[in-house]
């Protein structure tokens, strides 16, 4: 893999110093959260995707499972400074996604509220869900989607409507819409998702891998 050690492509301020993978189309880097914002221009970001530690009790890494047990006001003070960086690094008319458990995403999106537009919860269908103590199974989490001011791009594609692996017919019954969906159907605020990777043969860390394609 191609590491190199300083950047000076123009999102930085200055020269960046870190562990930075360059690919051709833009470059990795693995640092601190506020750290790596810290180190960005003012409004370089066209879009920004957000997939922070849910404060679960994970294990990441070296880091301790308590690291991501912070008590409530802690996590909400840490979370207010990414979301306050990221929404000063967002270029006028950028967009701001961020994916969490609803408890947190309906706290967080009172602070982009303030300075970004909302534009969807984007409900995304969680797979291999656990029911704990008394609550409704889980079964989805939130994708909040914010931009700053109007959005400079937007796009609404059409996908394909699910079809039975048997026969080839559609799943749902569109009745007198059918005419409407044969080119696909408008993509809506609910998402379907992959799984994550659970069997331990593809692996590579204990808590909330994604596949490759898909890893963010
Ligand atoms: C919910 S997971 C996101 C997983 C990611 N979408 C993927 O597929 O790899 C949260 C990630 O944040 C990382 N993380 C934890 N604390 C961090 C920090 N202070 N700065 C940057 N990343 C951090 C964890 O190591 C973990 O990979």
């Amino acid at each position: 893999m191609n590491f190199i050690t300083k950047s000076r492509k123009d999102w930085w301020k200055g020269t960046y110093r870190g562990t930075i993978l360059r690919l051709p189309l833009g470059e990795v880097v693995c640092d601190d959260a506020l750290h790596f914002l810290d180190c960005l221009r003012e409004e370089c970001a066209d879009m920004i995707f957000l997939d922070p530690p849910f404060n679960l009790g994970k294990k990441y890494g070296a880091s301790s499972r308590r690291d991501d047990l912070l008590h409530d006001d802690q996590y909400l003070n840490y979370m207010t400074s990414i979301l306050e960086r990221c929404t000063s690094v967002l270029k006028e008319g950028g967009a701001l996604y961020l994916y969490h458990v609803p408890r947190w995403a309906i706290q967080l999106s009172a602070i982009l509220w303030k300075n970004l537009q909302f534009r969807h919860w984007i409900a995304i269908t969680v797979k291999n869900g656990f029911v704990r103590g008394q609550y409704l199974y889980p079964a989805h989490y939130a994708l909040l989607y914010y931009t700053k001011g109007k959005p400079s791009h937007f796009d609404r594609p059409r996908i394909p409507i699910t079809k039975c692996r048997k026969c080839g017919a559609s799943i749902k019954d569109y009745g007198g819409y059918k005419k409407y969906v044969k080119d696909g159907l408008n993509l809506s605020d609910v998402w379907e998702d992959v799984s994550p990777v659970r069997h331990p043969k593809f692996k590579h860390r204990p808590s909330n891998e994604i596949p490759p394609l898909f890893a963010t």
